[in-house]
């Protein structure tokens, strides 16, 4: 049978991946499920991890969760290591959020200077348990869920000199879904393509018959007549200009409204923020009445609640992603791999996110070529701003953060961009000893 390690196990949601693995246990018959976490997650670990041993109960599979604080006795062993810790817990993502703010930027979690800081707390954590793994689980798998989940997969790539490792994100998945439902078809019956990295990549539809039909799903999502899109719970569904995106020929993803509507997301983030909260904010408060319900000893299923989190199918992803390897299936997914020419306007080392074949070896990604300027200079630009970012997080070199943070097209040059780095360093001291 077969060992899967959860770092981060005390997440809310935790849940959803259980609910993942009881769906697919016929094909993937895992006899233990290691809930990891640390000292100051604890009383989280015990309240889900309960909920989680009750799951498995309820559905009679025979699977044994155990709850540990023990990262490296878990790792023994395991075939599977998959990973969705939040360095500094919400705390910190308030901070990157609030910090950004007052500067008149974009404070997001995994975009702009707030997905920078991200980096620089998580990867040194990522690569401590990069070396764990080399000595207790040398076969295994690292399915990483961490944001930002592409640079973590770089940076485990390139610095921590580990092939076998994934990175995952929703929201092709959610693009894949609502467009299908959109068009009317099957999701089967359509092929997407998507190219590019986490959280900024663009996508392509095609029918089996080889009939391109991104245009109609451009007009059904942005023409004149749209009705508003569903997009991941944490980003506004602000409308992106037809005629740019008529232009592009390709869909973009939400996080895009970023870089392509500035403007209107920044006042959109300030308005939220004096409402309801920042995202942060919300989820914290969302995240207590999650844990409130985890604690009834009669519930063993998934509450539909969870859906109110950004991260809905995120189970899907990471047990279909194991289920593909185990069995060697053959799936097309869209993944973090690594590029291997696949984009061939970025350096062939990068991790890309990418539709793929998995299989028993990992990743395969399908060709896509180069991009037409319009994509090309901001994915290029964004990723050198990517590999400084991972640079600075492994290093703590100063001046690389500082030119990450320059090279940025969310955060202000010159002494504001130095400025805001200064406040954040200094808010987040407590989790970057690498500084
Ligand atoms: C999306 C992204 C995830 C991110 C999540 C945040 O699903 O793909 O990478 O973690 O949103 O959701 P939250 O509910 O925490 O705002
Ligand atoms: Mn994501
Ligand atoms: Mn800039």
């Amino acid at each position: 049978g077969l060992k899967i390690v959860t770092i981060g196990g005390g997440s809310s949601y935790t849940p959803e991946l259980v609910e993942g693995f009881i769906k697919r246990h016929h094909e993937l018959p895992i006899k233990e499920l290691w809930l990891v976490d640390i000292e100051e997650g604890k009383e989280k670990l015990e309240i889900v991890g309960a909920m989680a041993q009750r799951m498995v109960k309820a559905a009679g599979i025979e699977c044994e969760v155990y709850l540990t604080l023990d990262r490296q006795k878990a790792l023994k062993d395991a075939d599977f290591v998959t990973t969705q810790l939040r360095v500094g817990h919400m705390e910190a993502r308030i901070k990157d959020e609030m910090i950004p703010m007052k500067y008149g930027l974009i404070g997001q979690e995994t975009n702009g200077a707030g997905g920078m800081l991200k980096a620089f707390r998580t990867i040194p954590v990522i690569l401590e348990i990069v070396e764990e793994m080399k000595l207790f689980c040398p076969k295994a798998w690292l399915i990483n869920f961490t944001n930002p989940a592409g640079m973590v997969t770089e940076a485990v790539l390139r610095y921590g000199m580990w092939e076998k490792v994934i990175g995952l994100c929703n929201v092709p998945i959610v693009a894949i879904k609502n467009e299908s439902a959109l068009l009317e078809k099957k999701e089967s019956d359509l092929f997407f393509k998507f190219a590019g990295i986490n959280h900024l990549h663009w996508h392509k539809i095609y029918q089996h018959d080889g009939q391109n039909i991104t245009r109609q799903a451009i007009n059904k999502l942005y023409g004149p007549d749209a009705k508003p899109e569903k997009i991941v719970a944490n980003i506004k569904n602000m409308r992106f200009l037809h005629e740019q995106l008529t232009q592009l020929e390709m869909l973009p993803c939400p996080y895009h409204r970023y870089y392509y509507m500035t403007d209107a997301m920044i006042q959109e983030e300030i308005e939220e923020a004096q409402g309801e909260g920042t995202r942060g904010q919300v989820v914290k408060r969302l995240e207590e009445s999650l844990f409130e319900l985890y604690k009834d000893p009669n519930l063993d299923h998934k509450p539909v609640e969870l859906e109110k989190r950004g991260g809905a199918y995120y189970s899907d992803a990471a047990c279909e992603i194991i289920n593909s390897i185990y069995n060697n299936k053959g799936t097309q997914m869209v993944v973090s791999t690594r590029n291997q020419g696949a984009i061939s306007d970025l350096p062939a080392e990068s991790a890309i996110e990418i539709t793929s074949v998995i299989t028993a070896h990992g990743a395969e990604p399908i060709h896509f070529g180069s991009f037409p300027p319009a994509q090309r200079g901001l994915l290029q630009l964004m990723k050198s701003m990517e590999e400084l970012t991972i640079e600075a997080a492994v290093t703590g070199d100063y001046g690389t953060a500082l030119q990450a943070f320059i090279s940025n097209p969310l955060v202000q040059s010159g002494d504001s961009a130095k400025a805001l780095l200064d406040e954040l360093l200094d808010a987040h001291r407590e989790y970057l000893p690498q500084f």
